[in-house]
């Protein structure tokens, strides 16, 4: 009988490599604390809070748009990634990745497939997902996943030759921009791709109003914090749409604990341009998109 999940291989030593420990999130949380500004990853360490908000409460459903928006181009988008290295920055659930592999098993390829995730619970369930995948398509996929940080990350793990870098989900939302981009620039060598799936910031107010008294996100984001006593967790979340920076974020006693940039498009374009991405395509749906930029 055929064992069907050796069609998921490790793509180097192990299938999930480990660089991240409890102690450097705690760290990174303590001094988020001190300089008044929660980093993002501390949301997502408990995978369960960030299941039930994609299942039922997203402000944004923006699995489901974007997933809508990467379908309705998938020709396009597939003939620019070719059979490029995917390198997914942020596996959450994991439904639009896993929709990207599957076209490019359904292209007659065998991907090679990384995902760099905070939460190993996340990277854990894609591993499952790619091997249902694989069973299905009967081909290989060649998968690596790595529990670390963006920031921790060097292009070089994704070994050499051209790579997709592919960030969905609005997750470049939630970081001071010139990190996040710092980090795509540092990892992309020339010719490489970035795939960048944003929320538009069409009607900040609805936004705010979709954030705001949502029990859920309060929920994901208290749990990141509650172990801090040092920090008023008694206090009510102040939501509040930043004009300047375009960001809904979320205050407790001034210390910021939550943000998420919205975009336009124009603005996404010409920032990118200055950390070396170009433009080569950009797909809309109501209030979503997903750019594609190509490293010069
Ligand atoms: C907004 S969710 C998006 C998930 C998925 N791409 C989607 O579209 O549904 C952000 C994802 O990035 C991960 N993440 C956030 N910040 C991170 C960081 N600094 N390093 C590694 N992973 C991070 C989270 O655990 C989560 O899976």
């Amino acid at each position: 009988m055929q064992n069907y999940c050796m069609s998921v291989r490790p793509l180097g030593r192990v299938m999930i490599e480990s660089r991240l420990s409890q102690k450097l999130l705690d760290s990174r949380l303590e001094q988020g604390a001190r300089e008044r500004y929660i980093p993002g990853e501390q949301w997502f360490r408990k995978g369960e809070n960030w299941f039930s908000i994609t299942a039922f409460s997203n402000p944004f459903k923006t699995v489901y748009t974007e997933l809508a928006v990467l379908t309705e181009n998938r020709g396009r988008l597939m003939e620019l990634v070719g059979n490029m290295p995917l390198v997914f920055y942020g596996v959450g659930t994991g439904d639009t990745e896993a929709a990207i592999v599957q076209w490019a098993l359904e292209a007659g390829l065998s991907p090679a497939v990384h995902g760099i995730d905070v939460n190993w619970e996340f990277l854990e369930v894609f591993l499952q997902t790619l091997k249902n995948l694989s069973v299905e398509y009967g081909r290989d996929i060649f998968y690596r996943g790595h529990h670390t940080l963006f920031q921790m990350t060097d292009g070089r793990q994704f070994g050499s030759g051209k790579k997709a870098h592919i960030c969905l989900g609005n997750t470049v939302g939630n970081f001071p921009q010139e990190e996040i981009f710092g980090v795509f620039k540092s990892n992309a060598r020339k010719g490489d791709l970035l795939v960048l799936g944003v929320q538009l910031g069409k009607s900040p107010k609805k936004l705010l109003e979709q954030y705001r008294d949502n029990a859920q996100m309060k929920r994901l984001i208290m749990a990141a914090i509650e172990s801090r006593k040092d920090l008023p967790l008694r206090s009510e979340l102040a939501w509040d749409y930043n004009k300047k920076t375009g960001a809904i974020e979320a205050w407790l006693g001034g210390v910021q604990v939550f943000r998420s940039k919205k975009y336009d498009v124009g603005g996404l374009v010409g920032y990118a341009k200055q950390f070396g991405f170009e433009k080569v395509d950009v797909f809309e749906r109501g209030d979503c998109a997903v750019a594609v930029f190509k490293k010069a």
